[in-house]
């Protein structure tokens, strides 16, 4: 079977048949992104890393998995270097930047720009995160990691606990899982719940959700806790973000007394959110889960770009 993937804009696109598809390309990588098996699938191919926004994880795990199947890579990681500095539009960017390189993947604060540079782009894009909005390879390493770590997604209850009003990774991940038979617990201040887009999306499907305000009862009884950071930089101030910071810990005791077997994941960074005493626990995946991250965009970059 295979899947047409232009470009990777939204976890709304990705039906439950192409996130499976993925999983099982992904599960062939993962030699490849062990280094047990080497690759030169895209030797001659370029991907542009276009992040106008922080990151760690995504780019470089993209541009390790384009290194380790034998891409080449340019990046942009400011752009006061860059003619967008000197006034030059999306647009113009959009159309030079898939004259240069084969693949675009592109992360901004402002949401929708990844779909504007799709809209221009001769290449194919890659959401990177957008804003608020959207984080679409994060969902699917999240659901990678997932069934990595329960061996299959349906009939799980998970529990998504932070800032689930202004994180686009949980609710990127909560509209990829509502392809699936799940049930959802949301454990957020009411100031930061959960996007009310997803839960109409939740209704519409069928799928049940909870709310709650208190991490000591959201975590008992579920399969799967994600924990989310306080999203500091998308508060008007800083006296705002004060008030929530801090709000959860998840502390290796609380797992014990209250779900020893609950896997825990995080999207990462932490702030203060997973207490560093729950690292050493088989139960922390957040790790686990960012190498994922280097597999499961192999895959993906095989799919749109290899033969
Ligand atoms: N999870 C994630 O998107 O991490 P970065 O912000 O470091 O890319």
């Amino acid at each position: 079977m295979m899947y047409d993937f232009r470009h990777i804009l939204s976890t709304y696109d990705i039906s439950r048949d192409q996130a499976e598809f993925i999983i099982q390309t992904a599960k062939e990588f993962e030699p490849y992104a062990k280094k047990e098996k080497s690759s030169d699938q895209l030797k001659g191919k370029v991907m542009a890393s276009l992040f106008y926004e922080p990151s760690t994880r995504t780019r470089l795990s993209f541009e390790t998995a384009m290194l380790r199947l034998g891409g080449s890579v340019i990046s942009v990681t400011d752009p006061n270097t860059t003619s967008l500095f000197k006034g030059e539009s999306w647009g113009d960017t959009a159309n030079m930047m898939s004259q240069f390189a084969d693949i675009i993947v592109i992360r901004h604060p402002e949401i929708g720009v990844a779909q504007k540079f799709a809209a221009v782009s001769k290449a194919p894009v890659i959401n990177g995160g957008d804003g608020m909005s959207q984080h679409p390879t994060q969902a699917l390493l999240d659901l990678y990691t997932i069934y990595k770590e329960r061996g299959g997604i349906d009939g799980l209850t998970i529990a998504m606990s932070g800032d689930l009003k202004h994180g686009r990774t949980a609710s990127s991940l909560a509209i990829l899982l509502a392809n699936y038979n799940v049930k959802f617990r949301f454990i957020a201040p009411k100031e930061l719940a959960m996007k009310r887009e997803v839960k109409d999306l939740l209704t519409a499907k069928n799928i049940q959700f909870e709310e709650t305000e208190n991490l000591e009862e959201g975590i008992v009884g579920v399969d799967i806790i994600y924990m989310t950071r306080i999203q500091k930089e998308r508060f008007e101030s800083i006296e705002e973000y004060e008030k929530f910071k801090g709000t959860y810990v998840l502390h290796r005791k609380l797992i014990e007394d209250k779900n020893p077997d609950v896997i825990v994941m995080h999207p990462l960074p932490r702030i203060d959110e997973i207490h560093p005493d729950v690292d050493d626990l088989p139960n922390a995946a957040y790790f686990r889960q960012a190498g994922n991250g280097v597999t499961v965009r192999m895959a993906l970059l095989s799919m749109i770009l290899g033969a």
